[in-house]
């Protein structure tokens, strides 16, 4: 047998090719769902019945709504006038039941469903993500974009017209019903944004971290010397840290649950009794609300009911938060991708660059009446639920609560390692993509950036293998 020798000329350069291109993002790590079990307490029915609350809860939360709850398969009722998706599973399904979006787009079937007549917008796409749309902008008469009149309002891509449950008024081909909102003009204006859903395991414990947690974390941070900043978003009513959604606009899982269930099916509940217009609707003078043609009273459609077991006293909006709220954190792997040692290096290399001061490893939770596991708990979600400035790449325009065009919430990254699409629109799957947006013109994350972009080759597949392995 022959040994083939390598010409030196060709093997140097072959090895310059592997330097430089080394550092791969591993892709989602396979293997089981590290995620969608209970927490341990819950699983373990600590107090007595609450397994019972939290299996009810889940199916609750991955039935799928139709405008009747009379659809063979489609129990769930109240859907629209306007929707998103028709499941809360269906955008929050990557790796299991509460996570993000899932590798095919449901909202491609979704605007047909049952007879509906809806064109797919041209940002949806079944290898894409789930998204949801906003006009950063009202339209001034011309139909450009009027930058002083904000919106940022979320544009529901659909409405129940043609479906075979919709009110005879709005199914007529004459279309009496209710138009989509007018994405191409607004692509064509450059006034349209997307958020992808973001995963909700161990949100209980991120619910049950105290306010003075977060306060003592950010005073450490503070003298940092990498030039990160950072403040919290704050609920108008009561004044406290606010922690949900991609800038922190939400005080607790319940009214995201009752916000969502509005927002993104259509269905009117305790919290938001009202069915829901879109922001031009109701926002700008002399519009007169939801056009009647789709509307089905009365409501509000989620309610308490009040004849029942106990479990089924409860309103699907307090159940989706208990769901969530009893949803465990992600487990991380120790060894995939890339072995034990190059995923310990990765964790250091990440608290070494600054990363971390950002993306605090960890919070302890508060006492909890609920179940023992959110009590006391060491939550390792990486992120310290401040909103920081992320410059002109990242900004968005559309400003919620205290946060504005360029603040965003340090994105929790556990779980990190089964996630498929990145960033608050889901523009990228590549986790490589994600760390270089962090850096643009005014991003409280450009120094840390730069100290990633100067590790050498092995030291960023570090980096990112740990983040794989979350
Ligand atoms: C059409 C897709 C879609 C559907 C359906 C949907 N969501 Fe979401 N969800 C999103 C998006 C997008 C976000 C991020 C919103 C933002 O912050 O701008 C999100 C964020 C969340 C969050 C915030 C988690 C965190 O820590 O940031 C919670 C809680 C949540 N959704 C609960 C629900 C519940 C409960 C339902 C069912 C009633 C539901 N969602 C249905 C798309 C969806
Ligand atoms: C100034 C605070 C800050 C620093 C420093 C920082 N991040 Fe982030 N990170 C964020 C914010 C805020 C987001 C969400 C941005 C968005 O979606 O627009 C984010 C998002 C991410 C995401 C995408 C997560 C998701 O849910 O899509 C990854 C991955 C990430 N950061 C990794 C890193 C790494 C690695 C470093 C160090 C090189 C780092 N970050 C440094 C604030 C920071």
């Amino acid at each position: 047998m022959t040994r083939r020798v390598i010409p030196l000329a060709l093997f140097l350069s072959l090895l310059f090719v592997l330097q430089a291109f080394a550092q791969v993002d591993p892709g989602v790590r396979g293997g089981a769902a590290g995620a969608g079990a209970a927490l341990a307490s819950v699983a373990a029915n600590n107090p007595v019945t609450i397994l019972n609350f939290f299996n009810d809860a889940k199916a609750r939360f991955t039935e799928i709504d139709s405008v009747s709850g009379t659809v063979a398969g489609e129990d769930g009722f109240g859907l629209g006038p306007r929707y998103n998706s028709r499941s809360c599973v269906a955008c929050h399904a990557q790796p299991a039941v509460g996570g993000s979006a899932p590798a095919v787009n449901p909202q491609v079937a979704d605007a047909t469903a049952d007879g509906a007549r809806n064109t797919v917008p041209s940002f949806i796409t079944s290898t894409g993500p789930v998204r949801e749309a906003r006009f950063p902008f009202f339209f001034d008469q011309f139909g450009f974009p009027d930058t002083n009149r904000p919106n940022g309002g979320v544009e529901d891509l659909y409405t129940i017209v043609g479906r075979v449950d919709a009110p005879a008024s709005c199914t007529s081909a004459s279309g009496t019903g209710i138009p989509q909102p007018g994405f191409t003009a607004a692509i064509n204006t450059g006034n349209i944004i997307f958020r992808i859903p973001t995963p909700t395991f161990g949100s209980g414990l991120m619910e049950n971290i105290d306010d003075s947690t977060l306060l003592v974390n950010f005073n450490n941070q503070q003298n940092n010397n990498v030039g990160v900043g950072g403040t919290f978003n704050h609920n108008g009513n009561d004044g406290t840290i606010s922690r949900f959604g991609w800038k922190a606009q939400n005080k607790s899982l319940e009214i995201f649950a009752g916000e969502a269930y509005n927002v993104e099916m259509g269905v009117s509940n305790e919290l938001f009794t009202q069915e829901r217009p879109l922001p031009g609707e109701d926002q700008n003078l002399g519009n007169t609300g939801l056009p009647a043609a789709c509307r089905v009273n009365p409501t509000p459609e989620d309610h308490t009911n009040f004849n029942t077991t106990a479990i089924g006293t409860l309103s699907d909006t307090v159940q989706f938060a208990m769901f969530m709220r009893f949803l465990a954190p992600p487990t991380p792997s120790t060894t995939v991708p890339g072995g034990a040692t190059s995923i310990a290096n990765g964790r250091s290399l990440f608290n070494a660059i600054g990363c971390a001061v950002c993306h605090t490893a960890s919070l302890t939770t508060s006492p909890s009446r609920f179940t023992p596991s959110l009590g006391n708990a060491t939550a390792n979600l990486f992120s310290d639920i401040e909103i920081h400035h992320m410059g002109t790449g990242l900004n968005d325009n559309v400003s919620q609560g205290g946060a504005g065009g360029d603040q965003f919430r340090t994105a929790p990254l556990w779980g990190l390692g089964q996630r498929i699409f990145f960033l608050h629109d889901g523009r990228t799957k590549n986790l490589v993509t994600a760390i270089l947006a962090h850096d643009s013109s005014g991003s409280e994350a450009n120094a840390v950036e730069n100290n990633y972009d100067l590790l050498s080759a092995s030291q960023k597949q570090d980096v990112l293998n740990f983040l794989r392995s979350l």
